[in-house]
This record gives structure tokens, sequence and C-alpha cells, in this order.
């Protein structure tokens, strides 16, 4: 078995959402840095509660070169705090960013964003 083979994407969804969305922000106004925004369940919220939750959302950065760098990892409290978080970056130093969210009843999802 090789990790790829757990990782579940948007062809496994049912009719609750893991798959971790992504989206980015250049620096804008008075903001400094550029915005990575990792959401899971932005259209179709995923449950929130201690049996069935989101419990940690990572986000990978592909550098221009190829060279991947783990740009963070956020963990959330079921009924406090909802799987959304946001990375400050550079957007200029990457070609592309991944995703991983961590469901505790369905497993681990995966997604990309080339930028
Ligand atoms: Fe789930």
């Amino acid at each position: 078995m090789k990790f790829a083979d757990i990782l579940k994407d948007v062809a496994s969804e049912g009719k609750e959402k893991h798959v971790p969305s992504i989206d980015t922000f250049p620096a804008h106004g008075s903001e400094k840095a550029d915005l990575v925004r990792v959401i899971v369940g932005k259209e179709t919220p995923h449950p929130n509660t201690v049996e069935h939750h989101i419990a940690w959302v990572e986000l990978f950065g592909v550098k221009t070169d190829g060279v991947v760098i783990n740009l963070g990892r956020a963990g959330f409290a079921p009924s406090f705090t909802e799987p959304t978080v946001s990375f400050h970056t550079s957007l200029d130093q990457f070609k592309a960013f991944c995703a991983l969210s961590y469901c505790n009843i369905h497993g681990v999802w995966e997604s990309c964003l080339e930028v």
C-alpha cells in the first residue's frame, strides 16, 4: 500500500463535503501579505460535532522549482471552530498549492490548485 491509496478526492464525495477548497488572495490595500485560504465544506457544510468533524487541515506549496514546502497545519475544536484557515505567504514563489483535510469518520481528503 502507498500513502496515496488512502487519499480521497472529489470523485469520492457523497452528500457530505470533505475536499478542501483552496483560494488565493493577492495582497491589497493595507494587507502586506498574500493569503491562501483553505475551507472544507465551502458550499455544503460538513458536520461539526464531537462525533463527526474535520479535525485538521494542512497546506503545502509547490515552488516554481518543484520543491514542496509544508506551509502549515490547523487543528479545529469540533462545534467551536469551523474548518476554515488562512495562511499568509507570497503567492509568486509557488506554482501550486495542495491541501489535505482529515475527517474523523471519512479519512483523508486532498485537492490542489495551480496558480
Ligand atoms: Fe465526514
